[in-house]
């Protein structure tokens, strides 16, 4: 029997069609919804092959009040939403940022005004650590309750304004309840090679910049610094697996639908706990698939934090959740996607 029906917005988007299959898996039925702006229909089949069945899906700008609202009436036993639907492109929000002003917070207002109006009003939000910024070395690994620092860009702080919204809203509105999950950095695709991520253009991220000079796309990755105050002078991230990570929803819609939420508003940080360079993420794909991959060091990139990694200790009690796909299966996952969309045997 279907636990209920669950609203994913940015269903087609690397970390949506992650969830939707966890969602699925976990007996979860689905709408999903996207406008394609950063993401293709195809991705619909790779989720229903992995699934064995068909994703109800409605095309819609969710920044549209009225396309979105059509979503509702068409489906009027939705229990809860996860909120994927934002741009995301550090670099273009500093050009331009009026459009990650109008997408993502416009976006999330519609969704929240919509789902006040059900019975049942919980929603999911994709947050970022980036709302902490570089933390003091004392509050490595960073936790929940670390100081935000004010965003380096308008992404971050779309991300950081969103957070605030919601906490209003959940003031407001008594029968809204909201998990704000702030996500460290998500590598890696589905087992199945099926579904993964698909940048497009020149990446910005290293995970698909390391494949792509794999496959021979890019000529050599250049790492972005080694004079950092770091033990090998790169930066620090906790890379999680995206399947992983989209589990984590999962447990956080079933902790709101059972109401085992402690408070109507909870933040939880995603992270292995586990922080890594990027010399030793490039050494453990060329361990971990035995494909080389040319660097070079290059200058350090504008805005970059140094180090950061996650104390998710609050996730693995509240949650029941824990990150803990090896890195080597996890750059595996990610050089077999590649491999797939480049058509390498
Ligand atoms: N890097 C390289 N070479 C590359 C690409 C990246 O050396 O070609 C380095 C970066 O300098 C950084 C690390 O790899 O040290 C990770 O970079 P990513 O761009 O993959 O990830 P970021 O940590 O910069 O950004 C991610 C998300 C953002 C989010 C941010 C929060 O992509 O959306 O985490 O900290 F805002």
């Amino acid at each position: 029997m279907s636990k209920g029906r669950i609203l994913v917005t940015g269903g087609t988007g690397y970390i949506g069609s992650h969830t939707i299959v966890e969602l699925s898996e976990a007996g979860y039925d689905v709408v999903a919804v996207d406008n394609f702006s950063n993401s293709n229909p195809d991705v619909l089949q790779g989720i229903e092959k992995i699934i064995g069945r068909k994703v109800d899906f409605m095309e819609a700008d969710c920044t549209d009040e009225h396309a979105f609202g059509k979503v509702f009436c068409k489906y009027s036993d939705i229990r809860a939403a996860i909120h994927f639907a934002a741009s995301k492109a550090v670099g273009e929000s500093v050009e331009n940022p009026l459009k990650y002003y109008n997408n993502n917070l416009r976006s999330l207002v519609n969704l929240t005004a919509l789902m006040k109006a059900q019975k049942e009003a919980s929603i999911v939000f994709s947050s970022s650590c980036t709302v902490y910024g570089q933390p003091d070395k004392e509050h490595l690994p960073v936790s929940e309750s670390a100081p935000l620092q004010p965003a380096e860009s308008p992404y971050g702080r779309t991300k950081q304004m969103c957070e605030d919204i919601l906490r209003d809203c959940v003031k407001a509105y008594g029968n809204l309840k909201v998990t704000a999950l702030r996500y460290f950095n998500p590598i890696g695709a589905h087992k199945s090679a099926l579904i993964g991520e698909l940048p497009i253009g020149v990446p910005a991220n290293l995970v698909p910049y390391i494949t792509q000079t794999a496959a021979g796309i890019r000529e050599k990755l250049s790492v972005f610094g080694d004079d950092y105050d770091t033990p090998d002078g790169s930066c620090i991230r906790d890379y999680i697996y995206v399947s992983d990570l989209a589990k984590a929803h999962v447990a956080a819609v079933d902790r709101m639908l059972g109401n085992r939420n402690s408070d109507r508003y909870e933040v939880f940080n995603l992270g292995t706990g586990k922080g890594m360079s990027v010399l030793e993420l490039v050494n453990a794909f060329m361990r971990a698939t035995g494909v080389n991959v040319p660097y070079v060091i290059a200058g350090r990139r504008a805005g970059d934090i140094e180090q950061v990694w996650a104390d998710p200790s609050k996730a693995n009690r509240e949650l029941g959740w824990k990150a803990d796909t090896p890195i080597e299966d996890v750059l595996l996952s990610a050089w077999n996607w590649q491999k797939r969309i480049s058509g390498i045997k």
